[in-house]
């Protein structure tokens, strides 16, 4: 694999939203700890690395459009070219199209096919101080790809039944991918979502990943809140949607947890 170069001290922190669990909330956290973090004053790019779009179509209005991480991928235009402006939360966006399917199958012989994505973004990662990344619900090309771009790892798990499922493979990925970056271990982050404080099940789930997961887990849990599900019909965020709702308080909250790590 290609050595990826040294991060430079004023560089992007790059933070992969990932689970190959579907639905438990990486499009929304994405969204979200982007516009927190750029009501902070950063400066952020979200990268769609899922080709079902949701990130792009909540953050552009009328969509995605052309182009975006496909042909950035395909090494047809330079991700600076390729970004688009989001008007209302002030977020640069890499946006996804249904052809970013297609890029596994056609980028199938490189050589070094894990490190496309991260090669793409070394030249624009100065231009920020946050690069945030949705990636898909399985762990194939792109997830992968997003995680060896990736400094370090944000995981939302879904306080349900059966929250854990699934991670002993992710961390198991993890691993894989820091072998792959000659590193000891990836750091990461775990952040309870769709919290629901009058169930017992929250509750149980919450105790459950803190006893397994412990120091990792963000101390910021997401509430389970209507305005969430409804803010990408209106193309906002969460917190254009509802400012003062439980859900964007608990986003800002998370974005200064993920700022104070960032550069540990
Ligand atoms: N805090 C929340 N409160 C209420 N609904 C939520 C919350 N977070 C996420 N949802 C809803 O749950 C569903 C899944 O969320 P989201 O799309 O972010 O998950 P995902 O992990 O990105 O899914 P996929 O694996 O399909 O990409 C969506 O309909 C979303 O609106
Ligand atoms: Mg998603």
């Amino acid at each position: 694999m290609r050595m990826i170069s040294k991060t430079q001290i004023d560089d992007a922190v790059i933070w992969a939203v990932a689970n190959q669990k579907g639905g438990v909330g990486k499009t929304v956290t994405t969204v979200n700890l982007a516009a927190a973090l750029s009501a902070m004053g950063k400066r952020v790019l979200v990268v769609d690395l899922d080709p079902q779009g949701s990130a792009s179509n909540n953050l552009l209005s009328g969509g995605a459009g052309w182009g975006g991480v496909y042909g950035v991928m395909r090494g047809e235009i330079g991700a600076r070219e390729a970004v688009q402006k989001d008007q209302c939360a002030g977020i640069d966006v890499l946006a996804a199209d249904e052809d970013l399917v297609a890029v596994e199958v056609e980028l199938v012989g490189i050589v070094g096919r894990e490190a496309v994505l991260a090669g793409r973004l070394e030249g624009i990662r100065r231009l920020y101080d946050y690069v945030v990344i949705d990636s898909p619900p399985t762990m194939g090309f792109l997830a992968i790809n997003a995680l060896v771009a990736a400094d370090r790892v944000l995981v939302p798990i879904q306080c349900e039944y059966m929250a854990l499922e699934g991670l002993t493979r992710l961390m198991a990925t993890l691993d894989r991918v820091a072998a792959l970056k000659g590193l000891e271990r990836i750091k990461r982050m775990y952040v309870l979502t769709m919290y629901d404080q009058r169930t017992n099940l929250s509750s149980d789930v919450v105790r459950e990943v803190r006893e397994h997961l412990g120091g990792e887990v963000a101390k910021t849990m997401i509430p389970r809140a209507i305005k969430v599900a409804e803010a990408p019909g209106f193309g906002r965020t969460v917190l254009d949607h509802d400012p003062w709702g439980a859900a964007s308080l608990a986003y800002r909250v998370l974005a200064e947890e993920v700022a104070n790590v960032s550069r540990s």
